[in-house]
């Protein structure tokens, strides 16, 4: 028999009212998480498990709204609360920590920033308008409003970077690449993937192709006296530079068809006879699973022109641009490698 509404015949837990509150609250875990990585809760457990009134004080907080935040936390395993009420790290707590390899702390600033976070309170405009409210709210395009000055581009850019740690080396692993080759990072951010893919290939010579104020903080020189790479300041909307190779990672996502076209366009132009293109990207699968692809694309549509899209999608945006979809290469990363030789 079905349940009316106030029905106690069927358990409490099962009826859908209680999943439509905790989808409708989730949000304030994403707010929890991002206080936490803004106060440096983190670094101050560095040296072991702390009670509440202490962290308080090192950070600067109100001691009960300190342990409201951290016990909804360590409900999903960042941060733990001992039998004495003491505080501690947990793997994933610890790489809220600023100082330690491997540091997320600037990639949940960067995904939990005013700029994504705005946005995305306003999505009915967005999927009523099919147009982003960024603008409206910010005055200007998202990566205009990132090279206003140097702190606003690290919040972006550093953020970036790390969030990109994780997956360069398993995508620099994933493709074989040729034995020799120039290697074209389109919109390559810092370098890290250029880097990772250099250290992992030693035939192969590389380009970093960006935005001038990105370049300034590029990280090409953690390879030291290996000089295989150049940087090469540009629009990616008026050219790309020659090579044989390009690696086009998290780009097309932030943009529209058309934008998408004119960028592959110019790949299309500037790659070798022998050459292709490797856009690295989510690749939406059908069907109704859980998907990261299908999360970040809310980022894109909010803040961005952009969207992850299905193979079918990439395989219109090559063809339009003279390519041939040959291949998607999964990486055990959330990105594959769709890769495009040029149509002769
Ligand atoms: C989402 S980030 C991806 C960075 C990097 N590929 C990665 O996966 O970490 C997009 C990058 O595109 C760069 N970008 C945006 N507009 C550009 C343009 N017109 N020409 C060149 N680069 C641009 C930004 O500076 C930023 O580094």
């Amino acid at each position: 028999m079905e349940n009316s509404p106030g029905s106690v015949e069927r358990p409490a837990e099962t009826d859908p009212r209680f999943a439509l509150m905790d989808h409708a609250m989730g949000y304030l875990f994403s707010a929890a998480l991002r206080a936490a990585a803004a106060l440096g809760v983190a670094d101050h457990l560095s040296t072991g498990p702390r009670p509440v009134a202490e962290l308080a004080e090192a950070v600067g907080a109100d001691p009960l709204n300190l342990h409201r935040m951290l016990r909804l936390l360590a409900t999903r395993g960042i941060f733990v609360e001992d039998d004495e009420g003491r505080f501690a790290l947990t793997p994933a707590a610890e790489l809220l920590r600023g100082d330690v390899p491997g540091s997320f702390r600037s990639a949940v600033l960067m995904l939990t920033d005013k700029t994504f976070w705005q946005p995305a309170g306003e999505l009915e405009e967005a999927v009523r308008t099919g147009t982003s409210p960024f603008e409206r709210l910010f005055g200007m395009p998202f990566f205009d409003h990132f090279a206003r000055d140097a702190d606003t581009a690290a919040v972006f850019h550093v953020g970036m970077a790390e969030m990109s740690d994780p997956e360069n080396p398993l995508v620099a692993w994933a493709y074989d690449f040729p034995a020799s080759a120039t290697v074209v990072d389109l919109g390559g951010g810092h370098g890290g993937l250029l880097l990772a893919v250099l250290r992992e290939h030693p035939g192969l010579r590389g380009v970093l192709f960006e935005q001038p104020h990105v370049l300034q903080k590029h990280r090409l020189g953690e390879l030291g006296a290996d000089d295989r790479w150049e940087l090469v300041p540009g629009d990616f909307f008026t050219g790309a530079p020659p090579g044989d190779v390009y690696l086009i990672k998290r780009i097309l996502h932030d943009w529209d068809d058309e934008q998408c076209v004119r960028i592959l366009r110019h790949c299309r132009r500037a790659v070798s006879d022998h050459g292709r293109v490797l856009v690295v990207d989510a690749v939406i699968p059908p069907g109704n699973d859980p998907d990261p692809g299908k999360v970040i694309d809310l980022l894109m549509m909010s803040s961005l022109t952009g969207r992850e899209r299905t193979r079918a999608e990439f395989d219109a945006l090559f063809t339009a641009a003279g390519f041939r979809l040959t291949g998607v290469i999964p990486t055990g990363t959330r990105l594959s490698i769709v890769e495009g030789i040029p149509v002769t």
